[in-house]
């Protein structure tokens, strides 16, 4: 028999690359490479990359030089790198980083076993970064089997971004917006269940435009419903959601689908309309605060998340006021927020007007201080109330300390036995943080 090597991937940027990790390590697994947590004890390390923002860029090429003392230890080690800085660079990046072994893009995943074996036998480095015309090809089938005693599965339901917001480099670096026909989604999520799988989350970088070029007809409410028919699953989330495109029907799903949860992630942008339209967005904020509103309507304890960028190129005092009076109206639960990075490729790299760094810093803290105040006002919201947990593990150090999540995508620590994790439980909640929620189980 083969001997058994050993694999370790590190993997940063969004959930595109959570599960790209995921179908890395099952691929690989099937060549005999089992998964290690010690880098060390590794035969190939796998870097998954994003190129979203510079500091992201930056981390790979710092995470590239740490690894040169182990490729020194180890010869024989390979060191790959996937992922949207791959995709970017390509053979450049065989070039700037000596010790680099394979270069594979967004849509060469399920080339990896086959780099690698070119890389062992012919002692050569190699790049493979083209695009599929047809993506299909590339959702290689089962591709869980890593996660599958896990109790949470990201599913993919299409490929790439054609939104083209000015400043984002997702599109150049995933491609074309390709879905996936509904019936290998439904049978991975079967897939999913029978190995123990409880909660799914269907992923893309626009989900609910869903559907469109596939030749089946089915939309992303369809499909929302088609899942929620599955036998065993407890749980259905989505993401991520562009608010130009939150149909009246998907709006009406959150009351209709029982699996379906109470937490949409609607990325805003920004409050005002004229960077709104520098993005390229196609909403206006009050196009924006009437969908929140139909959803606040449909499903009032629906919690909402959202991405915001400060400091885009021409953001005045105003225009960031505007983002702020959206903050105070819309009462998020939670925000991730960003400077606005000038990105290769993008549009709003070259826009006039670039603002300073010291006042991206600025606008950024105070965005971050008031939404605190925000999450932890929503937070405290919920004290008092019982809500359902799916308990998802125990607590490191303390096994009686549980933690797990609501629908609504809170953060709940609790007591009680670790053999709960894997089930619903309901937990009454005494107190509520900025980030979590603490309560006792009913
Ligand atoms: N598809 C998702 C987001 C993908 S990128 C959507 O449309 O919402 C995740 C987040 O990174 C974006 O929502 C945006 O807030 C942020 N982002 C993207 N490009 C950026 C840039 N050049 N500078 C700063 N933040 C950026
Ligand atoms: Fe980027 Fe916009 Fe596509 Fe999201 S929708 S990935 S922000 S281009
Ligand atoms: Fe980053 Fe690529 Fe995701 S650029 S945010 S890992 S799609």
């Amino acid at each position: 028999m083969e001997q058994e090597r050993y694999l370790f991937v590190e993997t940063h940027g969004c959930q595109m690359n959570d599960s790209d990790s995921g179908k890395i390590t099952s691929l690989m697994s099937a060549c005999n490479y089992r998964t290690t947590s010690d880098i060390g004890k590794a035969d190939i390390v796998i870097l998954n990359t994003c190129s979203v923002r510079d500091k992201a860029e930056h981390k790979v090429y710092s995470y590239l030089g740490t690894l040169k003392s182990y490729k020194e230890r180890n010869p024989n080690l390979i060191i790959g790198v996937g992922g949207c800085v791959a995709q970017q660079e390509g053979e450049r990046l065989l070039k700037r980083v000596p010790h680099l072994d394979i270069v594979f893009g967004t849509h060469n995943i399920h080339k990896l076993p086959e780099l690698v074996s070119q890389v062992r036998r012919n002692k050569e480095r190699v790049a493979e970064t083209r695009f599929y015309e047809n993506g299909l090809d590339i959702f290689p089938a089962p591709v869980f089997g890593s996660s599958s005693n896990s109790l949470k599965g990201l599913v993919n339901v299409m490929l790439g971004c054609d939104n083209f917001c000015s400043y984002c480099v997702v599109p150049y670096v995933r491609g074309r917006e390709i879905s996936r026909p509904s019936a290998g989604i439904v049978k991975e999520i079967e897939g999913l269940v029978s190995s123990g799988v409880k909660e799914v989350t269907l992923i893309g970088q626009n989900v609910n435009s869903y559907g469109r070029g596939l030749d089946e007809g089915t939309d992303f409410p369809t499909l929302l419903r088609k899942v929620n028919g599955i036998n065993g699953l407890k749980r259905i989330r989505f993401m991520t959601s562009h608010p130009k495109d939150i149909s009246d029907p998907l709006i009406s799903s959150f009351g209709k689908l029982d699996k379906l949860c109470e937490h949409l992630h609607l990325p805003v942008q920004s409050g005002s309309d004229s960077v709104l339209k520098k993005m390229n967005r196609s909403y206006s904020s009050d196009g924006y605060l009437s969908r929140v509103q139909a959803l606040r309507d449909l499903s009032p304890g629906m919690a909402l998340t959202s991405d915001i960028i400060v400091g885009f190129p021409g953001e005045t005092d105003e225009d960031f006021d505007a983002t702020m009076g959206l903050v105070e109206k819309v009462r998020y639960d939670a925000i991730f927020s960003f400077k606005f990075s000038p990105r290769l490729e993008t549009k709003a790299a070259g826009m006039p007007d670039q603002v300073n760094e010291g006042l991206k810093n600025e606008r950024l803290l105070v965005l971050q201080e008031r939404q605190r105040e925000i999450s932890l006002e929503r937070n405290m919201e919920y004290e008092g109330k019982v809500v359902e947990v799916l308990v998802e593990g125990g607590g490191e150090k303390n096994h009686e300390r549980l933690s797990g999540k609501t629908r609504s995508f809170k953060t709940v620590k609790f007591d009680g036995n670790e053999e709960l994790v894997g089930e619903l439980v309901q937990v009454r909640i005494e107190k509520g943080y900025v980030n979590s929620l603490i309560g006792k189980l009913v």
